[in-house]
């Protein structure tokens, strides 16, 4: 018999791009920037809908399944935050490398924690976007009743008020939620990313 057919998988190890095919997309990682209430998850939930009907496979990681998980040992210091993203950016990878679109909704707060996420995933695979609602916005919002603990002091170190957010100095996409619907949010986002992940 003809051991060639039989065990074609055995030539190589299958690479990315053999399960991208095999997904017929390419995979990529959106990277969602902004502070607390801005609007990124809302904004990743709802482009992962829209891909999904589009017939592209999704991955979302963020508060809910990460710092409730494998992060839950962690807080919101530098050295805790630094370490938040790095464990968050090497799921990241594995989920791109299995021919995933991946999305991520963290604050990352510095260029220098971007930085580290993106040299870690690859800079050719990672699109930073960054959700610029005004803190008055988020705040004025407060879904999590959270920047009314900060403002008295029973929340220390709260990003935008007592803990420090830089704007990323050259995302791919920025968008003010206060200024679009979702769905003209998601319209935008499609037009970044419809290209980079259709197979044809
Ligand atoms: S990050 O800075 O390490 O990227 P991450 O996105 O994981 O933050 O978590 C932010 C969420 O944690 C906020 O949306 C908020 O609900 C909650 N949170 C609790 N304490 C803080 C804090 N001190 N600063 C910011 N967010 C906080």
């Amino acid at each position: 018999m003809d051991n060639q057919h039989i065990y074609p998988i055995f030539d190589r190890t299958l690479q990315r791009a053999d399960r991208e095919k095999l997904l017929e997309q390419k995979a990529v990682m959106l990277w969602f920037t902004g502070l607390s209430g801005s609007g990124k998850s809302t904004l990743a939930i709802a482009l992962e809908r829209e891909l999904h009907r589009r017939g592209f496979l999704c991955r979302i990681l963020d508060g809910d399944n990460i710092r409730a998980g494998i992060n839950k040992n962690l807080g919101f210091s530098e050295e805790d935050r630094i370490e938040n993203i790095r464990r968050i950016a090497e799921v990241a990878k594995l989920f791109v490398d299995t021919g995933i679109i991946t999305l991520a909704a963290f604050i990352s707060p510095t260029n220098e924690i971007r930085r580290m996420a993106a040299d870690i995933i690859g800079e050719d695979d990672f699109l930073e976007i960054y959700v610029s609602t005004p803190i008055e916005v988020c705040e004025q919002r407060d879904v999590k009743g959270l920047y009314k603990k900060a403002r008295k002091g029973e929340i220390k170190n709260f990003t935008g008020i007592s803990s420090v957010f830089e704007e990323p100095e050259s995302p791919a996409l920025i968008i003010d939620t206060s200024k679009y619907t979702v769905e003209e949010s998601v319209e935008k986002l499609l037009g970044l990313v419809l290209d980079k992940v259709s197979s044809k």
